[in-house]
Formats: structure tokens, C-alpha cells, sequence
């Protein structure tokens, strides 16, 4: 038992309604909410994610805190407060920022994540790490997506927590992310007993498309089938959805997930001049690296067949120099 722990998850769980409740019921929430619906953000997401807002003062939470007994030096030490700069005393973590409650496996807010209203620096401010929170041990919204993780076995691994909320209202009720950092093995250990795929749903920008890239391998090494949702370059699922609506979103996003071969394959065209004699050879030649790696001989033939007709080579050769490649990696 620590007593400080049982304290500092009294303080979170209070917090949370509190900015949800200054959010959605008091004067100090009205611009926050009209940017919130300037997002797309619906009531019913807002109460589903317990969304809330922390005002653009010193001082709101700790008085809320203080009124209720808790020691604020233990506030500070739980991520809620932040030493004054000078002098003595605390102000608030949180100023003028829309805040995402982080829940623990189990239910419990653990942790926020405030947003800055438009553009400004940093754009997220997380909750430092504390006795009840290691961002790399944590995905967002795995407690209300375990259910029908256990059911479908598959989860949607997306990159923000907008993202999630986006696709929670499309109908995707499987969707977790990391805490802004790039998949680490914590977070891979902690799939792996719930689910057999994943299916990577991060931005469509040159960022997410590299993390994509990253995470395949991690993810095949611990066992995964990996498939990876493409949108249309630049947006991310939030923006997908706010702009096509969740029924594409459902349907030509992430039920039209290609396998991780395929994936790696889009992404490596991308970084050559296929019209270019130089570039289709590179092209083929990294290609084949890919496809050479692959077990089964059905799979390697439906890629080959794929690019042999889309470069118009003759399946033939390619056939050839694949399994010189595999003769050479043996
Ligand atoms: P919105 O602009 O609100 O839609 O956020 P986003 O989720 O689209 O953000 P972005 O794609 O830029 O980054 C993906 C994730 O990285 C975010 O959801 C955060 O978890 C994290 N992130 C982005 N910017 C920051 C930052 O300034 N600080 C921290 N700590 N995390 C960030
Ligand atoms: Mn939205
Ligand atoms: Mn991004
Ligand atoms: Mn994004
Ligand atoms: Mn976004």
C-alpha cells in the first residue's frame, strides 16, 4: 500500500471532472469548446474521451486542490502543479489548454495531455512521468478499447490523441496510440497478450509514413500480422475524418489496409523516378530485397506479378533475380 499513490489517483480523478466540468458548463470553457467544435469534436465524443479544459490562470486547479486537503508539494511531485518560478508556493501545470485525460489499463486517470488552443508552443503539454505514469508504458484509450480488442484481436495503432477520438466516433472502437513517442518494445509486450494484429494508422506525412517503416519490424519480430491504413498524403485520420467522413474513414481507410510487403513496396516507389531507366532498376532492386525475404513462394509471386506488370518487366526475370537474391541470403 502507498498512501501518496492512493492520494495522487484521488487528485486525477478529481481533476478530470473538474476541467471537464469548467469545459463544459462555466464561461472560463466557451472559447475552448467553440475550437473544439471548430474540430469536429461532437458532445458525445467530448463525454466519451472526458474531455475537458484547464483556464489560463495560476491558480484554478490549486485551489480546487487545496480546498479538498491535498498537499501540494505532492501535486507538484504528481505532475498537477508546477514549482513558481520564483518565491515560494506552486501555480498550475495547465494554463489555457484543452485537456485529454490519460487512463491507466485499469480505468484510472493516470496522466494528462493539454493542447494549446491553435497554433502555439509546445503544441501538447503531457504530464511528467510520477509514480502512477511512464509515457512509454502507456497507450491512450486502451481501457475503453480492450473490449473489442479481445474480440476482433486486432488493434488500430493510430498517432494522436485526436486521432483516436476520430476514429472511436467512426466506429473503430480498437484504436490506441502511443504518448506522442515512437513505438517502444514496452508498448509492443503490452499488445502482444490482447491481440495478433496490428493495424498501423499513423499521418499521412512524410513523418508517419518513416514511423510506419519503423514500427513493421518491431512488430513482426514479436509475432504481429502488420497491415498499414494509406491516406491521402498530408492528412492524418482526424483530418481524414473531419474532412470524408467515419464511414470512408472505416471502410477506405482501415479496412482497406494493405499488408506490411505492400506497404514498404508504396513507400520505396515513392523515393525513385520510376520513368527513369536508373530509378526503375534501383526501384527493382531494393524491391527485390523485400520480396526475397519473404517465406511463402505464393506471396513472393502475387508482389513479383505486381511489379513485373506495373514496370512492364516479364515476371521471368524478376523471377530470376529473386531467387538468385534468395540463393545469396541463405
Ligand atoms: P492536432 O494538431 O491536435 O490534431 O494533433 P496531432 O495528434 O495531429 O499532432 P501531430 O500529428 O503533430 O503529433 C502526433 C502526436 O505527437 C500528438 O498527438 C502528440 O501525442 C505528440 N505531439 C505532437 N506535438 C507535441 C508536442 O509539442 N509535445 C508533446 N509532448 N507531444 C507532441
Ligand atoms: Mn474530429
Ligand atoms: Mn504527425
Ligand atoms: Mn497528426
Ligand atoms: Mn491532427
Amino acid at each position: 500500500p502507498d498512501p501518496e499513490r492512493d492520494r495522487l489517483l484521488q487528485a486525477y480523478e478529481w481533476s478530470a471532472k473538474f476541467y471537464h466540468f469548467l469545459l463544459k458548463n462555466t464561461e472560463h470553457g466557451t472559447a475552448a469548446m467553440e475550437y473544439l467544435r471548430s474540430r469536429n469534436f461532437s458532445d458525445k465524443m467530448i463525454d466519451q474521451f472526458q474531455i475537458g479544459y484547464a483556464p489560463d490562470r495560476w491558480d484554478t486547479l490549486q485551489q480546487f486542490l487545496e480546498k479538498r486537503q491535498f498537499d501540494l508539494a505532492e501535486m507538484e511531485r504528481g505532475g498537477l502543479l508546477s514549482v513558481r518560478g520564483e518565491g515560494k508556493g506552486f501555480i498550475d501545470r495547465f494554463r489555457g489548454r484543452i485537456m485529454f485525460p490519460i487512463a491507466s489499463r485499469t480505468g484510472k486517470v493516470i496522466a494528462f495531455a493539454g493542447r494549446i488552443l491553435g497554433d502555439g508552443q509546445p503544441k501538447y503539454l503531457n504530464s511528467p512521468d510520477t509514480k502512477l505514469f511512464n509515457k512509454s508504458r502507456v497507450l491512450y484509450n486502451l481501457h475503453q478499447s480492450k473490449a473489442s480488442i479481445r474480440k476482433t484481436r486486432q488493434i488500430v495503432l493510430l498517432e494522436g490523441y485526436g486521432d483516436v477520438i476520430s476514429a472511436w466516433e467512426s466506429g473503430v472502437l480498437n484504436g490506441v496510440a502511443t504518448m506522442g513517442t515512437s513505438l517502444t518494445e514496452n508498448h509492443v509486450a503490452m499488445m502482444k497478450n490482447l491481440a495478433d494484429e496490428i493495424v498501423l494508422s499513423y499521418d499521412g506525412d512524410r513523418a508517419g509514413q518513416a514511423a510506419a517503416i519503423k514500427a513493421i519490424p518491431m512488430l513482426e519480430e514479436a509475432g504481429f500480422r502488420v497491415k498499414v491504413a494509406v491516406l491521402p498524403s498530408g492528412l492524418d485520420p482526424d483530418e481524414f475524418v473531419s474532412r470524408y467522413g467515419g464511414d470512408r474513414f472505416r471502410e477506405q481507410v482501415i479496412e482497406s489496409a494493405v499488408s506490411s510487403v505492400k506497404f514498404k513496396l508504396i513507400y520505396l516507389k515513392k523515393n525513385h523516378i520510376l520513368l527513369e531507366e536508373d530509378g526503375k532498376i534501383a526501384y527493382v532492386k531494393e524491391a527485390l530485397q523485400i520480396i526475397a525475404s519473404l517465406h511463402s513462394s505464393t506471396e513472393r509471386e502475387v508482389y513479383l506479378r505486381e511489379i513485373a506488370s506495373e514496370l512492364e518487366l516479364s515476371y521471368d526475370s524478376l523471377k530470376q533475380d529473386c531467387n538468385l537474391l534468395r540463393a545469396s541470403m541463405q
